[in-house]
């Protein structure tokens, strides 16, 4: 999925984020990565500089300047609305760009502290691991926290069930399926996560990983949670094809597959790195 889609799609929902945690999942895991971070050192420094890469609505900056005193705010993000809603919430400095940019406006170990939660779908981890590298000096924390492809696996079952049918449409959706998975940059679970942040010169100082149940009563529930609730967005656009289009075939083709009511979990990875 295009640069240009994702950033529309979140103008879009940054009218109302609160979809994305229904089930708790930010709020869940910005607590979880506060208490991470109130429990190093770091936060009691002084003065602290802050980077949130894809900030969103800044819920997780908000947090942290509740409990700190002189931080100084940088927010990240390539959806203008977030960058405006997080504006209402706290005092940042916002930069309208990729995370995967962010060198060309901030200078090397110019940070105390990095933020990337939830953006690892749209751009890959080894890359936010580079920037947030380079942005700090040695002793710098990162705050890391994704969904892994060990989510939703009662959903993910049915749909691969389909594979070894031989029927044109279950090709189809296969084909689909795969392309999208390929594409879609979150790590496959813990230890190649884990194995990506050693590589890049950081060392875990926290780790915790939580699995929050999910339950759907029917296949409209479903749908909000994957798409105003934002965890399936990177499924619900094709680069050949429109995206109203792709939401009704995709709405069909789940309600053959799945029976109501459903129940699942989305795991979730919440990091504390430093860097060596
Ligand atoms: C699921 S939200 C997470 C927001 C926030 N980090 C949180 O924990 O609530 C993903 C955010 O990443 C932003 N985003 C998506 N792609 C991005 C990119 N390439 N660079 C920077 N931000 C991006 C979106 O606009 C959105 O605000």
């Amino acid at each position: 999925m295009g640069l240009s889609i994702i950033k529309k799609l979140y103008d879009k929902i940054s009218a109302n984020y609160n979809p994305a945690d229904q089930f708790g999942s930010i709020s869940k895991t910005h607590e979880i990565a506060l208490n991470q971070f109130l429990s190093e050192d770091i936060s009691n420094k002084e003065s602290l500089n802050i980077v949130d890469l894809g900030v969103g609505d800044a819920g997780f900056l908000k947090k942290i300047s509740d409990k700190c005193n002189n931080i100084n705010c940088i927010g990240v993000d390539i959806s203008s609305g977030m960058l405006r809603a997080a504006q209402k919430k706290i005092k940042m400095r916002a930069i309208h760009d990729s995370a995967a940019n962010v060198h060309k406006h901030l200078g090397a170990k110019t940070q105390d502290f990095i933020i990337s939660h939830f953006i690892c779908a749209y751009v890959p981890t080894k890359i936010l691991l580079e920037q947030a590298n380079r942005l700090l000096d040695v002793g710098g924390c990162y705050s890391l926290a994704t969904t892994t492809y060990s989510s939703f696996p009662k959903l993910r079952e049915q749909i691969e069930n389909l594979f070894s049918r031989k029927s044109l449409f279950a090709k189809l959706v296969s084909s689909f399926y795969q392309s999208v998975s390929k594409k879609t940059s979150v790590a496959a679970d813990h230890a190649s996560l884990n194995e990506d942040v050693i590589h890049s010169g950081f060392e875990v100082v926290q780790y915790k990983q939580i699995q929050l149940p999910v339950y759907f009563n029917n296949l409209e529930e479903l749908c909000i949670f994957g798409s105003d609730g934002t965890w399936f967005l990177n499924c619900l656009h094709y680069k050949y094809l429109p995206g109203k289009l792709i939401r009704m075939v995709i709405k069909k083709f789940l309600s053959w597959i799945y029976t109501f009511p459903l129940e699942d979990h989305h795991c979730i990875e919440i990091m504390l790195v430093k860097k060596l």
